[in-house]
C-alpha cells in the first residue's frame, strides 16, 4: 500500500479526517501558545516609555471622545514608504500604555504616531480651529470649540486608577498628585515643574493653546506633542542586533 492509498483512507472517511485534522491543529496550537505561558512579557522593553502624564492622558480622552481614530492611525508599519514619510516604524512598547490602543485601521488623514514636535503649538491651534486655513484641501472637521471648553481634572485620578487596573504602572504618588501635575504642565513658572518632570520625564511644560485657563485644546495639543517623542531613536537598537 503506497502512501497515497493510505491517505485515501483518510480522505474517504469524514470522521477519521475530522479526528486527524483535530490532532494536527491541536499540535500546531500548542506549539504557538505554550511558549506564551513561559514568557513574562511579549513586549520588548524600551528606554523612555513611561505612563502618560495627567495632562497628556486628559488630551487622549478628548482624542477618544472626538473619534479622531476614525480618520487617523497611530501605527507606522515597517515598510519603506511609511518609514520614509513618518519616521521609525512603531514599536509594540510605544503603545503598551494605551488602553484601548489607537492603532486604527483607517487613514483619511496621516498617521499620528510621531506627530509630536512636527508642528508648533500655534500651528495646531490654527489647524484645529480651521484645518482648511493651513491645508486648503483638507477634509478634517473644525475643532475650535475645544478652546472654549474648560477642562476640569475632577476625573483624572479615576482615569489613572482605572488604567492601573489594566496594567499601567501608575504609582500611588502619581495618582495622589494627579491634579497638581495636571495644573503644573500648563504653568512653566509654577512650583510643580520639577516634581512633574521627575514623575514624567520628558513631559513638555507650557501653555499649549496660548490662552488663559486650561482648555480641552491645551490637553489635546499636549497629547499631540508627546506622541512619538518618548523613545529616543538616535540611541535605540532592536533586541536582535544588540
Ligand atoms: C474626517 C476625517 C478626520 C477626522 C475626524 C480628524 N482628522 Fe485630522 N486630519 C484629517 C486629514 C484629511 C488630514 C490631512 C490634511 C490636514 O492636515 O488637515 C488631517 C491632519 C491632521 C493632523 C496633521 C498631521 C500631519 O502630520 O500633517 C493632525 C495633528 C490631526 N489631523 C489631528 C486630528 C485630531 C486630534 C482629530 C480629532 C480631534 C482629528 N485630526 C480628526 C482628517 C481627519
Amino acid at each position: 500500500m503506497g502512501i497515497l492509498d493510505k491517505h485515501k483512507i483518510l480522505e474517504t472517511n469524514a470522521t477519521l479526517l475530522l479526528a486527524g485534522s483535530f490532532v494536527v491543529v491541536t499540535i500546531g496550537g500548542i506549539v504557538e501558545i505554550a511558549p506564551l505561558f513561559y514568557l513574562e512579557n511579549t513586549i520588548e522593553e524600551v528606554d523612555g516609555m513611561r505612563p502618560y502624564s495627567p495632562m497628556e492622558l486628559a488630551g487622549r480622552e478628548v482624542y477618544l471622545r472626538e473619534g479622531c481614530y476614525v480618520c487617523h492611525s497611530q501605527m507606522i508599519r515597517p515598510m519603506r514608504d511609511e518609514v520614509e514619510r513618518y519616521g521609525h516604524y512603531s514599536l509594540a512598547a510605544e503603545s503598551m500604555y494605551d488602553h484601548p490602543f489607537q492603532w486604527g485601521s483607517k487613514r483619511t488623514g496621516p498617521d499620528l504616531a510621531r506627530v509630536g514636535g512636527r508642528y508648533s503649538d500655534e500651528w495646531h491651534v490654527l489647524h484645529f480651529i480651521d484645518p482648511q486655513s493651513v491645508v486648503p484641501e483638507s477634509v478634517m472637521p473644525k475643532y475650535g470649540y475645544l478652546l472654549n471648553r474648560e477642562i476640569d481634572p475632577e476625573h483624572i485620578q479615576d482615569i489613572m486608577a482605572t488604567n492601573r487596573i489594566v496594567g499601567v504602572p501608575y504609582t500611588d504618588e502619581m495618582i495622589e498628585n494627579a491634579v497638581v501635575d495636571f495644573n503644573a504642565q500648563i504653568d512653566p513658572f509654577g512650583d510643580g515643574f520639577d516634581a512633574l518632570l521627575e514623575r514624567y520625564p520628558g513631559a513638555q511644560i507650557r501653555n499649549f493653546d496660548g490662552e488663559d485657563g486650561i482648555s480641552e485644546m491645551d490637553a489635546l495639543i499636549a497629547y499631540m506633542q508627546m506622541l512619538g517623542t518618548l523613545v529616543d531613536f538616535s540611541t535605540f537598537t532592536p533586541a536582535e542586533s544588540r
